[in-house]
């Protein structure tokens, strides 16, 4: 039964509005209450997160033209989204992180003092849901109920957020019954920007050209306007798990990490985890799902998460790390059952698509997912696509950030220990960036400092995951550079921190890599073939970690000689080898100059160990 909610006078911008009876937190019905008096909805639904809702809410966007019902013989329950052509990427020049102090945001983020920014987005959001439903969307990062997991409530104006967070989060009415009466959660509100005052008719993909993605660390509360797209709008991912979690993870003594995670059990039944941060767009997903060649399939790799981690001491002080998603919002062009063949097993049925190109069957294509293109295609902007066409205009398909959200739970390399409250122990940390020169295939950091340092001044090329230029080098320190919600030169701290901690605990820690899949030859071409093979790394990784395998020391770190890696059935040749490892002296020296703009930009409250860390290397160098 539902219950009007109390108007108080002291609330003076509150609407009386209905609530379920299960939802008993006052504080949230007041906080839905204001927003509603402020952003002023048609109507106001509260979420349960049930199928029949989801079947609803697509029908619902089916008829508004947001998405297309796929071929269900093809696809079975799965959709395809088209955004306006202005919304299809993470907007970093528009994320803000207004902290009290700019100090606390630190030289890399964008900041606004909070107050101007609450009259800025008091102005935005007045009246910006009108003619439309505010939906109250309870959901939880990590399994509910889980000590590690952390609860938020997103309301939105739109219904392709809700039905994404259904597959991302654990979302629906069972989060009220952990949050109980005053459990503590997240305010997250989330608008298109697009009122339909008026009776003004509504667009397939309603967005707004001013775009505001701002989080208040210190309050904890995250506010997004004018972006339907992604990390965006589906804010439990960046804005939440990353953005808000590490400053949480700061105060706390914990982690939240761009990384996913990975169970590798050994022919010999080992297990062990690693967790590994790569930038946007840089095979994150194809990873976490890796299946080993032929030649090594003693070995199993399972899947705990691809995109995020939390990481938290557990009772022995070792760290552990759950995945608070519970879904894949993957990247979807360059998948395919060659790239990626768990992925793509993931992707038959219960997925939307944002952003692919639709088949004249009813189903979904993307570049790289076949070696021949279909003759004939609708693209993801809803115009006629054949591969004359594309030869003729360079026409995409897909959008190059075209992406897929999935389930986790469909994935068939899905670890037993995915939803496990108390998370995995993790025995490696790896570290790798998108360079086509310069830094090795892979590196180990002789100890936690130079792993730190390694992180801190990773490098990597830009993709189209953000928009912006592309394929520039730029530092990307713990892939965080767009997802750190405090000042990175603290955040390196932390690190630190949590390094010492260890050590003073006796606990074993993570060994350090740092990896390089993407160096290119004279002609161009990736020399390493990635993927699966990278297998043989992670074999050599555990050798390390076993205290089994040998290495050779250089100005970096240690790296494999030819003969430490296992080649199997690869045919990877010593000369080949050597385009992918080699250190070269004075392309080192030029790194080393661009870690000092790093440095210099963070000069503020920068650990000493980091410059320490360097003046080692440069020593080494000129040995
Ligand atoms: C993502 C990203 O969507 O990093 O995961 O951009
Ligand atoms: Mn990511």
């Amino acid at each position: 039964m539902n219950q009007p909610a109390v108007v108080e006078d002291t609330n003076k911008n509150a609407v009386e509005i209905e609530v379920p009876a299960y939802v008993r937190h006052r504080r949230l019905i007041e906080w839905v209450q204001q927003v509603a008096a402020l952003t002023k909805p048609d109507r106001i639904e509260w979420c349960d997160g049930s199928q029949e809702e989801y079947d609803r809410l697509c029908q619902q966007m089916v008829e508004a033209g947001t998405m297309k019902k796929l071929n269900s013989a093809k696809r079975p329950n799965s959709f395809l989204a088209c955004s306006d052509p202005s919304d299809v990427a993470r907007v970093e020049d528009r994320t803000f992180i207004c902290s009290q102090r700019r100090e606390d945001a630190g030289p890399t983020n964008n900041w606004i003092d909070p107050q101007e920014m609450r009259t800025t987005l008091d102005g935005l959001f007045d009246g910006c849901m009108r003619g439309r439903t505010m939906y109250v969307v309870p959901f939880s990062m990590g399994p509910l109920g889980s000590p590690i997991a952390h609860i938020g409530v997103e309301l939105s104006d739109s219904p392709y957020v809700v039905t994404n967070m259904r597959i991302m989060t654990r979302m629906g009415r069972a989060v009220y019954d952990v949050l109980g009466a005053d459990g503590e959660f997240v305010p997250c509100v989330h608008s298109v920007g697009a009122p339909l005052a008026d009776g003004r008719k509504d667009v397939p993909w309603p967005c707004n050209d001013t775009k505001y993605i701002v989080h208040f660390p210190e309050k904890r509360e995250i506010w997004s306007f004018g972006s339907g797209y992604g990390g965006n709008a589906l804010l439990g991912k960046k804005c939440f798990a990353l953005r808000i979690a590490s400053t949480m993870g700061r105060d706390e003594g914990w982690l939240a990490e761009h990384m996913l995670i990975l169970g590798v059990t050994s022919p010999q039944g080992r297990k062990y985890h690693v967790a590994a941060a790569f930038p946007s767009a840089c095979g994150k997903t194809n990873f976490a799902m890796l299946i080993p060649p032929s030649d090594m399939n003693g070995w199993k790799v399972t899947t705990i998460g691809d995109d995020i981690a939390w990481i938290k001491p557990g009772r022995d002080g070792r760290l552990y790390a759950i995945n608070p998603e519970a879904g894949y919002f993957g990247v979807a062009p360059g998948t395919s059952e060659k790239t990626n063949f768990n992925a793509m097993a993931t992707l038959k049925e219960n997925v939307i698509f944002t952003n692919v190109a639709l088949t004249d069957d009813g189903d979904v294509w993307w570049e790289g997912m076949t070696d021949t293109p279909p003759a004939h295609l609708i693209d993801w902007q809803g115009r006629d696509w054949t591969p004359a066409i594309a030869k003729e205009t360079g026409a995409k398909a897909a959008h190059p950030n075209a992406r897929f959200t999935a389930p986790a739970s469909q994935c068939p390399s899905i670890d037993a220990d995915w939803e496990n409250p108390a998370g995995v122990p993790i025995d490696a940390f790896i570290f790798g960036g998108r360079r086509s020169n310069t830094v090795p295939l892979v590196t180990e950091a002789r100890d936690w400092k130079q792993g730190v340092y390694m992180a801190a001044t990773m490098g990597s090329e830009t993709t189209a995951a953000a928009a912006g230029q592309q394929g520039v080098v730029r530092r990307d320190p713990f892939a965080m550079l767009p997802f750190c919600g405090y000042n990175m030169a603290d955040y390196f701290g932390h690190w630190l921190k949590m390094g010492e901690r260890l050590e003073a605990t006796n606990a074993k820690a993570p060994k350090f890599f740092c990896v390089n899949w993407f160096r290119k030859g004279d002609d161009g071409k990736f020399v390493w073939p990635g993927f699966g093979e990278n297998m043989r790394v992670l074999n050599w990784m555990i050798g390390r970690i076993e205290g089994t395998a040998k290495g050779e020391e250089h100005a970096f770190g240690i790296s494999p000689r030819y003969e430490d890696i296992d080649w199997g059935a690869l045919g990877f040749s010593r000369e080949r080898f050597e385009q992918v490892i080699s250190v070269n002296d004075a392309a080192w020296r030029d790194e080393l100059a661009l870690h000092d703009e790093l440095f210099a930009k963070l000069k503020h409250g920068l650990p000493e160990a980091l410059p320490e860390a360097k003046a080692g290397m440069e020593k080494r160098l000129a040995a």
